[in-house]
C-alpha cells in the first residue's frame, strides 16, 4: 500500500513538474522547446581512460547534449559471474556530465561474456541449418532461454539500481536492434515456448490442424507436443505455410517477450523521470516492433540511408546512392511513432560505413539534410552512432564523428555541428501553440499496416520479384511525394480522423475489419486498397469464394484473376494517357455498374481489361490498384487523384523533395542528387536557414 501511495505521489509530482515545464503531455520526457536532443556513442571501455576526458569535451564543445553508454560492456561490468565492476562506468558517466553532458545508459545484453556462454551453453541460439551459434559476434543468445533470462535479471537489476539515482542518466536503451539479424531461433526452448504459444492459441490440437490445413500432405498432429518448427532446411519440399505464418508471428512476440521482460526490470527500479526505450532497426521483417508499444515510453529506430547495394538503397541521380531515397527517413520517422506523436533515431549514420555491399562516401551535406528530416519527422532525440571511429574490431572502416586520431572532426562530425548549432537559433524562434496549418492538416493520411500481410505474401510470393518491403515504401513514398502526413496505424486504432487510408498489400483479413472499413467509407473515408487485398482469412486459407468476393462489397469490382511477369517482359497500364510498366504483380479487375474505371492494361492478352477502380460513396470512396508498377508512379498517380475526391490539399512535390511541417517550422530537404529543386515557400514567409532554390542535400527552414 505504502509503495502504492508513494508511487502516485511520484508520477503527481512528475507531472507537476511537467506542467511547470510546459512539456506537452504526450511527450513527459522532452521539452517540446527544445525540438530535438542530439548525442553520440561512446564505448569507454574501448578506450585508453586518460583520454576520455578529452574526448567527452570535445563531444560536449561539439555541440552534442548527451552521450550514450555501456552497450556491448558485459565482459568489463560482470567480469565474473555474479561480480559487478561499475567502477569505471561511474568515472566515464560523472566525466559526461561534468561536461554538462547527460547520459543514455544501455543494458549490455546482446553481447554476453565468455564465462557466461562456457558455462552455459544452452543460451546460445541454434541457426536454422542446426549450428549452435558461438561466442564472438553479437546477438546469438536465445530470447527463449530461461537461463539466459535470469543472467540478464541479475545484471539489468544491477545496473538499474546502480543508475536509478545519478541525475545524469537522461534514460536507458535495452539491448541493441533485437532482430538476431533475422536468423530464426530453432533450439529446443523456442521449440517448447512455440508449443505452449500454439496450445494458447488454439486450445484443442484439431483446432490447431484444422488452421494449417495438416490434412494436406498428410501433416496432421495427434498433439501438440508432436510440433516441430518449421525448418526449411531439414524439409524436402515447402513447409505448411500455415505453420510458417504462426511460427513467423511467435518468433516476433518471443523478441517482443525478452524487451519488455528488460523493460519490466528497468522499470521496476528506475525512477519515472528515467525513460526506456530500444533502438530497432528501421524495417525488419523478423519482428514487430509495435508489440512493444505499451512496455517501451517510446519506441527508437536505427538509421544508415547510405549502405551501398541493398533494397531501397538508391537515390535519385547519378550520384543518388551517396543521399539515399527521399523518403528513406521519413519512412521510419512516420513508422515508428506508432501510437505517439513522436519518435527518435538512436543510431544515425555518421558517414562511410563498414557493412554495405559496396560504401560509398555519403554526398556532402547529406547527413546534416538527414538530420534535419529527423526533426521534422517527430523524432525527439538524433543520436549518433558513434563518437570516435573504432581502431580495431569488426567495424573499422566505420566512420564517426571523429577520425582515427581521436580528435579531429569527421566531415560528419562537423555536419552534426552545424545542424545543432541550427537547432540551438531554432530554439530561439520558437513560439508554443502555434497552430498547424490548415493545408498541412488537410495531408493527414494513414496507411493501415499489419506484418500478417508482409509474411504471409513473402511465404507464398507467387514471383521471385515480390518484394513485400519494396512495395510497402513505394505506397508511403508516394504519399511523401505528395507532401502528406502519414501516419502508420494499426487495425485496433480509430482511424475515422484521417480522409485517406492506405492498405499495402493487405492479404488476410477478415468479416470484422471488413465492417470497420465500410463504417469508415460510409462516414466519408476514402479507401485505397491495392494488389493482393483480402485474398485469404487470417490463417492464410483462400476464402471458399471467389477472388476478391469478400472485398467486392467494398470495392464495387471483381478481381477476374491475377498475373505475374517474367523478369525481361513489360505490363503495360494506361492511365488518362500516361503509360506506366508492372511485372511484379496485377490484378485484373472488373468493375461493377456504378464504379468506375481508373486504369487500363495495354498489353498481354488481357489488353483494355481493367487495371485500377474508383467507388465513391457519398462523399467517401474506395479504389482499388491492380498492379504493383515498376517505379510507384500509377499508385502515386491514382493517390493524387483521391486526395482531390477527399478534398486534400496535397502537394505535387519535385521529384526528390522532402516537404514537412513540425512544431511552426516548415522544412524542406532535396534529395535528387543532380537538380536544384525549387521549394514552394509562400511569399509571405520568413526564411530561418536556406534558401527556395534548393541544391542537391541542402535544406531550407521556414515559418509562415
Ligand atoms: C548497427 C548496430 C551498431 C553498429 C552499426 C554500424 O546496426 O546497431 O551497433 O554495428 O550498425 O553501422
Amino acid at each position: 500500500m505504502k509503495i502504492i501511495k508513494a508511487k502516485i505521489l511520484a508520477i503527481g509530482l512528475f507531472l507537476a513538474i511537467i506542467n511547470i515545464n510546459q512539456v506537452s503531455a504526450q511527450e513527459p520526457y522532452f521539452h517540446k522547446a527544445d525540438l530535438i536532443k542530439t548525442g553520440v556513442y561512446y564505448y569507454p571501455e574501448q578506450w585508453d581512460k586518460s583520454q576520455w576526458d578529452r574526448d567527452l569535451k570535445k563531444m560536449a564543445d561539439m555541440g552534442f547534449e548527451y552521450t550514450h553508454m555501456a552497450e556491448f560492456a558485459w565482459a568489463r561490468l560482470e567480469p565474473e559471474e555474479g561480480k559487478f565492476d561499475f567502477d569505471w562506468l561511474d568515472e566515464a558517466v560523472n566525466i559526461a556530465g561534468r561536461h554538462g553532458l547527460k547520459v543514455i545508459m544501455c543494458t549490455p545484453t546482446a553481447t554476453p561474456p565468455l564465462w557466461l556462454t562456457k558455462k552455459y551453453p544452452e543460451v546460445l541460439l541454434v541457426k536454422e541449418n542446426g549450428l549452435t551459434a558461438t561466442h564472438g559476434g553479437r546477438q546469438f543468445f536465445s530470447w527463449s532461454s530461461a537461463k539466459y533470462r535470469e543472467l540478464t535479471e541479475r545484471i539489468v537489476t544491477a545496473m538499474a539500481r546502480h543508475y536509478a539515482n545519478n541525475p545524469n542518466i537522461m534514460g536507458w536503451q535495452i539491448d541493441n536492434e533485437p532482430s538476431h539479424y533475422g536468423e530464426e531461433d530453432f533450439g529446443n526452448e523456442v521449440k517448447a515456448h512455440f508449443q505452449q504459444w500454439l496450445k494458447a492459441k488454439y486450445q484443442t490440437v484439431e483446432e490447431l490442424n484444422r488452421a494449417w490445413g495438416t490434412m494436406f500432405w498428410s501433416i496432421t498432429y495427434p498433439s501438440f507436443e508432436d510440433v516441430a518448427l518449421p525448418n526449411q532446411k531439414t524439409n524436402i519440399a515447402e513447409v505448411d505455410p500455415h505453420e510458417l505464418l504462426d511460427f513467423r508471428r511467435f518468433n516476433a512476440e518471443e523478441c517482443a517477450d525478452f524487451v519488455r521482460f528488460n523493460a519490466r526490470l528497468l522499470k521496476k527500479n528506475i525512477p519515472l523521470s528515467q525513460w526506456v526505450t530500444t533502438n530497432f532497426m528501421h524495417f525488419h521483417d523478423r519482428v514487430d516492433p509495435w508489440l512493444n508499444d505499451k512496455d517501451l515510453d517510446f519506441i527508437t529506430y536505427t538509421m544508415y540511408p547510405v549502405g551501398g547495394g541493398y533494397t531501397n538503397v538508391g537515390g535519385l541521380g547519378n550520384q543518388g546512392f551517396r543521399i539515399g531515397l527521399p523518403s528513406r527517413m521519413a519512412f521510419p520517422n512516420d513508422f515508428f511513432r506508432y501510437k505517439k506523436d513522436f519518435t527518435g533515431v538512436m543510431e544515425l549514420q555518421p558517414g562511410q560505413v563498414n557493412w554495405g555491399l559496396y560504401n560509398p562516401q555519403p554526398y556532402p551535406g547529406v547527413i546534416r539534410a538527414w538530420l534535419w528530416n529527423s526533426y521534422v519527422g517527430g523524432c525527439s532525440i538524433a543520436c549518433s552512432y558513434r563518437f570516435r571511429q573504432p581502431l580495431y574490431g569488426g567495424e573499422q572502416y566505420h566512420n564517426a564523428m571523429i577520425g582515427p586520431d581521436g580528435v579531429t572532426p569527421s566531415v560528419g562530425g562537423l555536419e552534426y555541428s552545424k545542424f545543432m548549432s541550427e537547432i540551438k537559433l531554432l530554439r530561439k524562434n520558437f513560439s508554443p501553440n502555434t497552430p498547424v496549418p490548415a493545408n498541412y492538416a488537410s495531408r493527414k493520411v494513414a496507411i493501415l499496416w499489419n506484418f500478417d500481410n508482409y509474411w504471409d505474401t513473402q511465404i507464398q510470393p507467387q514471383t521471385d520479384q515480390w518484394n513485400p518491403e519494396k512495395i510497402i515504401f513505394k505506397y508511403h513514398a508516394a504519399l511523401k511525394a505528395l507532401g502528406c502526413k502519414v501516419d502508420f496505424v494499426s487495425e485496433d486504432m480509430d482511424i475515422s480522423g484521417y480522409k485517406m487510408v492506405v492498405m499495402p498489400m493487405y492479404q488476410l483479413l477478415d468479416e470484422k475489419l471488413i465492417t470497420k472499413l465500410t463504417q469508415y467509407v460510409q462516414a466519408g473515408g476514402n479507401l485505397v486498397l491495392t494488389p493482393r487485398t483480402g485474398q485469404k482469412d487470417r490463417n492464410g486459407h483462400l476464402w471458399e469464394q471467389a477472388y476478391s468476393n469478400m472485398i467486392k462489397p467494398l470495392t464495387g469490382a471483381r478481381v477476374l484473376f491475377y498475373d505475374v511477369l517474367p523478369v525481361n517482359v513489360n505490363g503495360s497500364v494506361t492511365l488518362d494517357d500516361k503509360s506506366y510498366n508492372w511485372k511484379d504483380w496485377a490484378d485484373v479487375l472488373e468493375p461493377q455498374p456504378g464504379t468506375e474505371t481508373l486504369a487500363r492494361y495495354t498489353n498481354q492478352y488481357y489488353k483494355n481489361k481493367v487495371a485500377a477502380t474508383l467507388r465513391k460513396w457519398g462523399t467517401g470512396s474506395v479504389t482499388y490498384i491492380g498492379p504493383d508498377t515498376d517505379d510507384g508512379k500509377l499508385e502515386k498517380d491514382i493517390i493524387k487523384k483521391v486526395c482531390v475526391y477527399a478534398k486534400i490539399k496535397a502537394v505535387e512535390l519535385p521529384e526528390g523533395m522532402i516537404l514537412d511541417w513540425r512544431d511552426g517550422f516548415w522544412v524542406a530537404i532535396n534529395y535528387h542528387s543532380e537538380k536544384t529543386l525549387t521549394v514552394p515557400i509562400p511569399a509571405n514567409a520568413k526564411v530561418i536557414f536556406g534558401q527556395r532554390e534548393l541544391k542537391p542535400a541542402e535544406v531550407v527552414v521556414w515559418t509562415e
